[in-house]
């Protein structure tokens, strides 16, 4: 078989040399950007007179018909003729179809610009869908918000408990992170918005191809600066990894914290039967798998990143046979993020707070930062009622015995300035109440980011 640079060489590729080169079975996802950047390149070239307005109109029709028929036939889009790569496949199913005026489609062109034209269109069309995907985890989360009303919680720091919040405000917190992640998607988006075609294989093309024309008939706002550059740029596919990776690692921490906290030893939460399984063995097992893989598949994707700047990191300028390694990493890193944006969603849409167990355990010496802003108010310095709850902290833990239960003899044993009303001031309630910043855990600040978040959402969709 002919390929797509045959005419140099005597003889044919080693059969197995040439399927160790070929990426056409995972480029073939490409080829809608593949045809379209070609249309695009065939309107470039008619307008700079390259091609005639007949062969640029039966082009223009061959490939629309590729196009139809692989939406309505994805078999269509098949290795059975042995093609090298996408753009081979595309081209040589043009020339079948209209014959020698497909032969005039690549005039001025390269793959080298190709395969990082239809990467960009690619990456442009797919961002949206995973941030649309990042918002429905978000929404799980702020139904399981909602669904807990004003419960409370322990917080942690150091995996100690340290002081009671809403459990809406520990929810709306992962609903942060994960906003981050669709604003850096934004930004991985703008860099990959630029048009590298005019920049032929290397050093530009002859034609009087108008670059910007094209830009917007593909919907690229900028062109590129460097054709050197062109040819060898893929640091919007590292920034694409790097999006992934942190979006996975928020995953990862939410897949911790919910695996914790429906274990036995928390019970904060409820898994639904449908996001657990259980154990061959064990019959009392209710395990998170669904959860831990998601934790496990973080390290997947961190490893698409790290490989991937690995293999652009010694390469000469201009475009160089590693790069092909770039696709593998990129559409692995987003199938595996995909699915595990859904896999959480679907987790966390099913699980239930138990809001005893979490209102019990936000009671106790997790009030001690409380007490010790009860004697500010009163006049003491901060450094001196540190210590004098500190002292009180660890009689506490002697006679097993919590703040709730002392008389008020007891707190004056401590410091006179204990009054009556110490007793109201020192609960968990209470303690979110006091709280006065907008990010911090009252019940008017939760509130309003509870009904901020749900704004986002409904901005989103
Ligand atoms: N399959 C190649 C890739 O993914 C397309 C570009 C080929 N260019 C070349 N000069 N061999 O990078």
């Amino acid at each position: 078989m002919a390929h797509l640079w045959s005419g140099r060489f005597a003889g044919d590729p080693d059969a197995d040399l040439f399927a160790f080169g070929s990426s056409f079975r995972f480029d073939r996802r490409l080829f809608e950007d593949d045809v379209r950047g070609s249309l695009a390149w065939a309107g470039g070239l008619a307008r700079a007179s390259v091609l005639s307005p007949a062969d640029a109109a039966a082009i223009a029709h061959g490939l629309q018909q590729i196009l139809e028929q692989g939406s309505i036939d994805p078999a269509f889009v098949s290795d059975v003729h042995g093609d090298e790569d996408v753009h081979a496949f595309v081209e040589r199913e043009l020339i079948a179809r209209i014959g020698e005026a497909g032969r005039r489609l690549h005039t001025g062109r390269s793959r080298n610009e190709q395969v990082a034209v239809d990467l960009r269109l690619y990456l442009k069309r797919r961002i949206p869908a995973i941030q649309a995907a990042i918002a429905e985890t978000i929404r799980s989360l702020v139904d399981l918000a909602d669904g807990a009303g004003d419960a409370l919680m322990p917080s942690y720091t150091h995996l100690r408990r340290a002081q009671p919040v809403l459990v809406a405000h520990f929810l709306l917190s992962h609903c942060t992170a994960l906003r981050r992640d669709v604003d850096r998607l934004g930004a991985v988006l703008d860099e990959t918005d630029e048009l590298p075609l005019g920049s032929g294989a290397i050093a530009g093309t002859s034609y009087g191809i108008d670059v910007h024309a094209l830009a917007a008939a593909l919907g690229f706002s900028r062109i590129a600066r460097n054709s050197i550059d062109v040819s060898g740029d893929r640091d919007f596919v590292a920034s694409f990894l790097h999006a992934a990776s942190l979006g996975m690692i928020h995953l990862s921490r939410i897949a911790e914290d919910f695996i914790l906290f429906t274990s036995e030893e928390f019970g904060f939460f409820e898994l639904s039967d449908a996001a657990a399984t259980g154990s061959s063995l064990m019959p009392q097992k209710k395990n998170p798998d669904p959860l831990e893989l998601v934790r496990g598949k973080s390290g997947r994707v961190i490893g698409r990143l790290t490989g991937w700047l690995v293999s652009m990191k010694g390469l000469p300028a201009g475009y160089n046979k590693d790069l092909q390694e770039d696709k593998e990493a990129l559409f692995d890193a987003e199938d595996t993020w995909l699915g595990c944006l859904r896999a959480v969603s679907s987790v966390v849409h099913g699980m239930r707070t138990n809001v005893e167990t979490t209102t019990r355990a936000a009671s106790g010496l997790l009030l001690a930062t409380d007490v010790a802003d009860y004697l500010v108010a009163k006049g003491l310095p901060f450094r001196d009622a540190h210590e004098v709850v500190g002292a009180l902290v660890r009689r506490l833990l002697q006679e097993q015995r919590s703040f709730d239960q002392l008389s008020i003899t007891d707190w004056r044993e401590h410091s006179s300035l204990f009054d009556e009303d110490v007793r109201a001031a020192i609960t968990p309630l209470a303690s979110i109440r006091k709280k006065r910043t907008p990010q911090s855990t009252s019940p008017e600040a939760v509130a309003a980011a509870l009904a901020e978040t749900k704004e986002w959402l409904s901005r989103r969709t």
